[in-house]
């Protein structure tokens, strides 16, 4: 099984992704995770990234590509992958799908999370107290979501239109939501 899961910042997708990747036998990718890994061990690579994600900016693609690539390449990937947190805009799409075609192994699904911008607004606010992440500032969480709609949510019509589309309620309990996407996938893909 290989997925992408979409949808704004505060929707679930880490919590979700980590859900599948259990249930499907898949490593969950999340180019924010790697990012932050990287960040914190103080890594050329994290203080770069640092330079973006600290004001709600993308990381450059060239940087953000290279890291996908090279993961996809390792050893856990041969029975699929759930990808959180990328592609994020047109360009990278292009990569991935170049990706894709270098390696033989199409996606099966794009899962589609949505919630409404105050549920969103109250779980980042909740994430900021409780993990301290330093993105999750008023001032840089309206970044991202200003980004997110502006660059990411136009790539759920090019998955559309591909046919690729599971569109999923994020509102409600994890494991609710869990089991939702589980049926709209095994009855996609099956
Ligand atoms: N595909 C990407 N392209 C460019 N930058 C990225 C990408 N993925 C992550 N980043 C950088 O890492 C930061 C954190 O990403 P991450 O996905 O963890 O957080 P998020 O957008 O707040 O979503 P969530 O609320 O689901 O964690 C982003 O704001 C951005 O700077
Ligand atoms: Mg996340």
């Amino acid at each position: 099984m290989r997925l992408l899961i979409m949808g704004p910042q505060g929707v679930g997708k880490g919590t979700q992704a980590a859900k599948l990747a259990e249930h499907y036998g898949i490593p969950a990718i999340s180019t924010g995770d790697i990012f932050r890994y990287n960040i914190k061990n103080k890594t050329e690579l994290g203080l770069e990234a640092m330079s973006y994600t600290d004001k709600g900016e993308l990381v450059p693609d060239e940087l953000t590509n290279k890291i996908v690539k090279d993961r996809l390449a390792m050893d856990d990937t041969k029975n699929g992958w759930i990808l959180d947190g990328y592609p994020r805009n047109a360009s990278q799409v292009e990569a991935l799908d170049a990706m894709l075609a270098d390696l033989g192994t199409p996606l099966d699904a794009v899962v589609a999370l949505d919630a409404d911008r105050d549920v969103l607004m109250e779980r980042m606010a909740k994430r900021a107290a409780e993990q301290g992440r330093t993105d999750d500032t008023p001032e840089v969480i309206a970044k991202r979501l200003e980004t997110y709609a502006q660059e990411t949510a136009p790539l759920l019509d090019t998955y559309g239109e591909r046919g690729l589309l599971v569109a999923i309620d994020g509102v409600g309990e994890i494991d609710a939501i869990q089991a939702d996407i589980v049926a709209a996938l095994d009855a996609k893909v099956a």
